[in-house]
C-alpha cells in the first residue's frame, strides 16, 4: 500500500543503485518540487549531491534565506549559491515589455546555472553524470513520456562544459502528484514554509513590476508582498487561496494625501485567486477586514505607495499574473 515511508525507501534504494559512487547535480528554485527531489536524493547519496541555487534577486522577502539556511539545515545538503543579482538587474535595465523580460530572465538563468555546473564538474572528484529534476506525474503525462536524458548544450559559451554533455536524469517524483510530494517533503523533515509553498513564477518579481525592473522597485514590492503574505497567513487563509500575486504598477501614479501633504505615488495590486490547476481561476472573495488591514499596512509602511487596489477578474479573461 502507498505510504510516504514506502515511497522514500524505494526511491532511496533506486537512486543509490543508479548513481553508485558517481555524483549528481540539482538546481533549486525555491519551489516545492525541486526541494523535495533534492532532499530525497540527498538522503540517498549524501555528499555526492551538489545543489545549485541561482539568486537572481527577484525572489520575495526571506525566500533566498529559506533555501540558504532552512533547507540546508533540514537536509545537510551541499549547496552552491550563485549571487547573480547585479547581472540580472543589468540585463533587465530599460526593459518594460513582459515577454522581453521573461526571455532575458530565462536566458540569464541558464547561463548562470550552466556556469555553476561547469565549475562543479571541474572540481576534484568522481564524474558528475546525473541531473536531478523535480518532474511530477502530471508533467510526465503532459509531455508524453519523457526520454530520461537531458542534453545540456554548451551553446552559451561557458568554459569547461563539454559539448553536448549528456546527463542521466534522476526524477524521483515522477509517479507523484503535488499533494503526495508535499507529504514526502514533510516526512523528510523539510520546513513547513517550503513544503506548503504556494506557486510562484520562475521569473519571480520581475514579472510583477509593470514597467522597468529596478532595485528600488524590487525592494518596495518585496515589502508590500511580505505584508500581504503576513496578513493572509495570520488570517488563516493560506489554504483557501491558490496564490496571491502582489503587483507594483510602477508606470502608474496617482494623487493621494498622506500625513500633512499631497503624494504622487504608485498603486499596488492584490491578485488573490482560487484555482484547481491554474488553467482557470476565480478571484478570491477575501474578508473585507483582511483586505483593509493589508491596505492600511502597505500604504503606511511602504514608501511611494499611496493606493492598494483589488483585482476582481477571473481567468479567463485575465491571467493570474499581470505579465
Ligand atoms: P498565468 O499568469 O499564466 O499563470 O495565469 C498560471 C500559473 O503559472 C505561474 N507562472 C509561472 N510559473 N514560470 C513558472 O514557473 C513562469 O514563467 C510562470 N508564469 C506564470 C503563475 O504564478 C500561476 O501559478
Amino acid at each position: 500500500s502507498w505510504t510516504t515511508g514506502n515511497v522514500i525507501d524505494e526511491q532511496v534504494a533506486a537512486i543509490r543503485e543508479q548513481v553508485g559512487d558517481r555524483r549528481a547535480i540539482c538546481g533549486l528554485s525555491g519551489g516545492v518540487d525541486s526541494a523535495v527531489a533534492a532532499a530525497l536524493v540527498q538522503k540517498a547519496i549524501g555528499s555526492q549531491l551538489t545543489c545549485v541555487y541561482v539568486d537572481h534577486g527577484l525572489m520575495r522577502k526571506g525566500e533566498t534565506e529559506q533555501v540558504e539556511k532552512d533547507f540546508v539545515a533540514a537536509t545537510g545538503v551541499q549547496l552552491k549559491v550563485v549571487d547573480a543579482q547585479e547581472r540580472f538587474l543589468n540585463a533587465l535595465k530599460g526593459v518594460s515589455d513582459p515577454e522581453e523580460k521573461r526571455k532575458i530572465i530565462g536566458r540569464e538563468f541558464i547561463r548562470v546555472f550552466e556556469q555553476a555546473q561547469a565549475e562543479i564538474i571541474a572540481d576534484e572528484g568522481p564524474a558528475v553524470e546525473f541531473l536531478v529534476q523535480g518532474t511530477l506525474y502530471p508533467d510526465v503525462v503532459e509531455s508524453g513520456g519523457g526520454t530520461g536524458t537531458a542534453n545540456i548544450k554548451s551553446h552559451h559559451n561557458v568554459g569547461g562544459l563539454p559539448e553536448d554533455l549528456e546527463f542521466q536524469l534522476i526524477e524521483p517524483l515522477r509517479k507523484l502528484f503535488k499533494d503526495e510530494v508535499r507529504m514526502v517533503g514533510q516526512e523528510l523533515g523539510l520546513p513547513e514554509e517550503i513544503v506548503q509553498r504556494q506557486p510562484f513564477p520562475g521569473p519571480g518579481l520581475g514579472i510583477r513590476i509593470v514597467g522597468e525592473v529596478t532595485r528600488e522597485r524590487l525592494d518596495l514590492l518585496r515589502d508590500a508582498d511580505a505584508i500581504a503574505r503576513e496578513e493572509l497567513t495570520a488570517a488563516g487563509l493560506d489554504r483557501d487561496i491558490w496564490q496571491c500575486p502582489v503587483v507594483l504598477l510602477a508606470d502608474v501614479r496617482s494623487v493621494g494625501v498622506q500625513g500633512d501633504g499631497r503624494t504622487y505615488g504608485h498603486p499596488i495590486v492584490l491578485r488573490p485567486v482560487s484555482s484547481e490547476d491554474a488553467m482557470t481561476a476565480d478571484w478570491s472573495r477575501l474578508p473585507y477586514d483582511v483586505l483593509a488591514k493589508i491596505s492600511t499596512r502597505i500604504t503606511n509602511e511602504v514608501a511611494d505607495v499611496n493606493r492598494v487596489v483589488l483585482d476582481v477578474t477571473s481567468k479567463p479573461p485575465g491571467t493570474i499574473e499581470w505579465e
